[in-house]
């Protein structure tokens, strides 16, 4: 059976559409990783609720940082800051990327993900 032309084409570009929304957005499995991943390094300090603690341990959920872009997450988990540990050696750019993708897209925040081929290139010294 023939298919008409402008069928096929509309099918392709369907496809086309879904895949591409489906990679711009951390899957689920993903986020489940980044999620386990926040638990076990970081909520300890800026609590499972993203709020952290007053004072002490700056929010997450709500942050400029946070929501400004997966570089600037993945600097202050690279380099450290203040009091807070760098992660490099610690977490490999798969966890990171899962890890800043949690974060992003926690609580109230939204943000474009990172790769961990992106967030391999800023561990290079
Ligand atoms: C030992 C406590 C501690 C742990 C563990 C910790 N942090 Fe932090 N984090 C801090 C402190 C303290 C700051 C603020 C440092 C400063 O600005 O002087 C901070 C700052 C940040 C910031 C910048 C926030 C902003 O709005 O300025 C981000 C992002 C962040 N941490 C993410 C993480 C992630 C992700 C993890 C887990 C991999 C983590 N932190 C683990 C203590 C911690």
């Amino acid at each position: 059976m023939a298919v008409p032309r402008s069928q096929s084409a509309r099918f392709i570009a369907s496809i086309v559409a879904t895949n591409i929304m489906l990679f711009s957005l951390p899957s689920q499995a993903q986020q489940e990783r980044g999620e386990a991943l926040f638990l076990a390094n970081c909520a300890e300090c800026h609590q499972s609720n993203g709020r952290g603690i007053a004072n002490v341990y700056p929010a997450l959920d709500g942050s400029e940082v946070v929501r400004g872009s997966g570089a600037d997450v993945a600097f202050v988990l690279i380099i450290g800051r203040g009091e807070m540990p760098s992660f490099k050696g610690a977490l490999d750019e798969t966890e990171m990327a899962a890890l800043i993708n949690y974060v992003r897209n926690a609580w109230s925040n939204s943000g474009e993900p990172i790769s961990a081929s992106e967030v391999a290139a800023l561990l290079e010294p």
